[in-house]
């Protein structure tokens, strides 16, 4: 009885869970599958509970001499009208006026910084690619957008700290696919019969 009983344990220890077949994406799925959009469901809403789970990952990333100097404001769709006007979309596709009427985000996190050093802002790419990257998980998508006045974010939701970059997220609803390019070759993302193409720089271009 009492091997049979370790039998079964070995069995259980080595056959993969249920739980790690159903949720195994692995970290490159999420890389592609975590693309920019701009524009979003607005039948999916996104609440505040949502984006204090993608704003926890800031708890278990890495941060410059382990300053944590960055702060987060939630702005849901009760006051997403305000920011979204203040907030530039496809610099690249000027004629296109993103987002669409009808799929703007209706949450963003505005994320501060209480320095704003050569480090805080590397603590920034990394707070913000693990907080999209989060959100991919749970099934949704974002963008970083970083072309805002901070004068004007600062005043409009009384920020303490200067706002770095602002993240919206939402359940994105565009056709986006990555191409491979040289380096030489044009780096500008394009539209072409409704699908959003972000060429990417080749592996062996990118290494020195
Ligand atoms: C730091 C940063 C700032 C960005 N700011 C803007 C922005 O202001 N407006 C915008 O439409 N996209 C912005 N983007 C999105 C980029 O345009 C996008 O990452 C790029 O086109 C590549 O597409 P991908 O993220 O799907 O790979 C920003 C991205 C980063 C990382």
């Amino acid at each position: 009885m009492a091997d049979n009983y370790l039998e079964k344990k070995m069995e259980a220890y080595l056959a993969p869970s249920q739980t790690t077949r159903k949720t195994k994406t692995s970290l490159k799925q999420l890389l592609r599958k975590n693309r920019s959009h701009r524009g979003y469901d607005p039948k999916v809403v996104v609440r505040k509970e949502h984006l204090l789970d993608i704003v926890s990952v800031a708890t278990l990333i890495p941060q410059a001499c382990n300053q944590q100097h960055l702060r987060f404001k939630l702005i849901t769709r009760e006051q997403a009208p305000q920011l979204l006007p203040m907030l530039k979309f496809g610099a690249a596709l000027p004629e296109l006026h993103l987002p669409f009427p009808g799929t703007a985000p209706e949450a963003f996190i505005i994320i501060c910084g209480q320095s704003e050093t050569k480090l805080t802002y590397m603590d920034l790419g990394i707070a913000a690619q693990s907080m999209l990257l989060r959100a991919t998980e749970m099934g949704l998508n974002g963008i970083c957008i970083g072309a805002f006045s901070k004068e004007q974010l600062m005043e409009a939701f009384d920020l303490k700290y200067p706002p770095l970059l602002v993240l919206a997220i939402g359940k994105g609803i565009e056709d986006i696919r990555l191409t491979t390019i040289r380096s030489d070759e044009d780096h500008r993302y394009y539209r072409q019969d409704g699908i959003h193409y972000v060429p990417k720089v080749c592996l062996d271009d990118l290494l020195l």
